[in-house]
C-alpha cells in the first residue's frame, strides 16, 4: 500500500506537534464497552504516533493525557487511568530508550499519586540524555493552572526583587512557563471529531495551524498524522503579514 509518508516534505517538518487525544471512551462505546477499554487503546496510537514522529524527524510531540478537568471523572475511571498511566511507564520505558526519546512531563504532577509520580520522575531521568525527540505528556494540565502558576511566580521574584516589572515581556513569560525552551506547536491537532481547545497549551497555541479529525484516538494511527502533516504542509502561516511578504 501506499504510504502518505512519501508526500511529506522533510524539508518543512513541523518542529512541534501538540495532540489533544480525545475519543477513547466513545470509541469504546461504540463497541458496546466500558470506557476504560477505550483507554488501553488508546495506548498503542500513543506508541504509533510517538514512533511516526520520531522517524520523521519531528523534534517535540507534546500529548495531552489527562487535564486538570479529568479529575472530576469517576474515581473508577481516574483510578483505572492511573494504572495505566503506571504500567505504561514501566513497559515503554526500554522503547524510549531504545528509540533515543526523552520523556517530559508538565501539569500539576503534585496531584498524581505518588508511585505514578515517582516512576514518572524515574523515566524523565532515565532518559534524559536521548536527543532525537522529546515527548512531552502533560498530566494534571491545563493552560489556565500554568498561566496561574506563572503569574504566581513571576510576582514572587517581583516582590522579591529578582524581577523588575518593567522586563516583564513575552519571552519573560514564555521562560516562566511549563514548556521553556520548547518551541510553540506548529500545528495542533484533535481527535474525535470535538473542535475546541479544553483548556491546552493557551499562550503557547497562539499561531499554531489547528487540524481537527473525527477520528477517535484510539483509531489514530501513522497514516492519519502523516494526513495531519500533509495539510499542515498545505497552508500558509503568514504571523500577521500578507500573502505577498511571505512570497517574497
Ligand atoms: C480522551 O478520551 C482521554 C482522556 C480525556 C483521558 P475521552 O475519555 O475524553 O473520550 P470521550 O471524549 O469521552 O469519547
Ligand atoms: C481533553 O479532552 C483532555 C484530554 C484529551 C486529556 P476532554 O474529553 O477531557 O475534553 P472535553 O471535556 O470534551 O472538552
Ligand atoms: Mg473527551
Amino acid at each position: 500500500m501506499e504510504s502518505l509518508k512519501d508526500k511529506i516534505i522533510i524539508g518543512r517538518l513541523p518542529e512541534h506537534i501538540a495532540v489533544i487525544m480525545d475519543g477513547n471512551g466513545r470509541w469504546a462505546k461504540q463497541q458496546g464497552k466500558m470506557r476504560v477499554f477505550g483507554h488501553q487503546h488508546g495506548i498503542q496510537a500513543v506508541r504509533d504516533t510517538a514512533e511516526a514522529c520520531a522517524e520523521l524527524g519531528v523534534k517535540y510531540l507534546t500529548l495531552y493525557a489527562f487535564s486538570t478537568e479529568n479529575w472530576n471523572r469517576s474515581s473508577f475511571e481516574v483510578d483505572a487511568l492511573m494504572t495505566l498511566l503506571a504500567n505504561a511507564l514501566r513497559d515503554e520505558l526500554k522503547t524510549l530508550n531504545d528509540n533515543n526519546i526523552r520523556l517530559n512531563a508538565i501539569g500539576d504532577l503534585k496531584r498524581l499519586p505518588k508511585p505514578q509520580y515517582d516512576s514518572l520522575m524515574f523515566a524523565i531521568d532515565n532518559t534524559k540524555n536521548n536527543n532525537r525527540m522529546t515527548l512531552t505528556l502533560c498530566l494534571s494540565y491545563s493552560g489556565r493552572w500554568e498561566i496561574t502558576k506563572m503569574v504566581r511566580d513571576i510576582a514572587t521574584q517581583v516582590k522579591e526583587g529578582k524581577i523588575n516589572p518593567n522586563d516583564v515581556d513575552e519571552a519573560l513569560i514564555t521562560n516562566h512557563l511549563a514548556t521553556a525552551g520548547m518551541p510553540d506547536p506548529d500545528i495542533l491537532v484533535r481527535t474525535s471529531g470535538e473542535e475546541r481547545i479544553s483548556n491546552y497549551l493557551l499562550w503557547q497555541i497562539a499561531y499554531s495551524e489547528l487540524y481537527f479529525t473525527k477520528k477517535y484516538w484510539p483509531d489514530f494511527g501513522k497514516e492519519d498524522l502523516y494526513e495531519a502533516i500533509i495539510n499542515y504542509q498545505n497552508r500558509e502561516r503568514r504571523f500577521g503579514k500578507t500573502s505577498e511578504q511571505i512570497k517574497k
